[in-house]
């Protein structure tokens, strides 16, 4: 479902306690436990999550992807992510920019969240990619 290089990661752009704060300014709920569990580990550790309808996988892979773009340091033009329909990776396109927009406006707008962060000057460098993909040239 989701291949991952690890190539250049740039790493620690912000922490992972971080990235729930924002999200969850930005997010009616917090992951749950085992949602976490699929969003926490490294970009180099191999998963294999077995969900039922409505559990939530999509948000999983969304968080994740989010994770090793924000947190882990992953270039997104590394990062390929599959899904069985069109529809479903038009979905997943369209929650990881939804969500990636609005995590890094809630970053933006409140710098607190952002305190002791070593990556800042990688700011701008996401953002733009960020919006490169949005546009389809990224
Ligand atoms: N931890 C959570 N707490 C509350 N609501 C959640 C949580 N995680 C996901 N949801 C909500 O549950 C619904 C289903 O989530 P999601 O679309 O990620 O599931 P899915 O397994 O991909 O569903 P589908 O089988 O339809 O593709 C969405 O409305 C989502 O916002
Ligand atoms: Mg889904």
């Amino acid at each position: 479902m989701l291949a991952v290089e690890p190539l250049a990661g740039t790493g620690g752009m912000i922490s992972l306690e971080q990235f729930y704060r924002a999200y969850t300014t930005v997010s009616q709920y917090e992951p749950n436990s085992e949602q976490q569990d699929t969003i926490r580990p490294a970009s180099t550790q191999p998963l294999f999550i077995v969900a039922g309808p409505s559990t939530g996988k999509t948000t999983c892979l969304t968080l994740r992807i989010l994770k090793l773009i924000l947190v882990d340091g992953v270039p997104p033009q590394s990062i390929l992510a599959t899904t069985f329909t069109k529809k479903a990776a038009a979905e997943l396109r369209s929650r990881i920019l939804g969500r990636g927009f609005r995590i890094l406006e809630a970053l933006e707008a409140d710098p607190t969240i952002l305190e002791d962060t070593n990556g800042g000057h990688l700011w701008g460098t996401v953002a733009g990619m960020f919006r490169s993909w949005r546009s389809g040239r990224g």
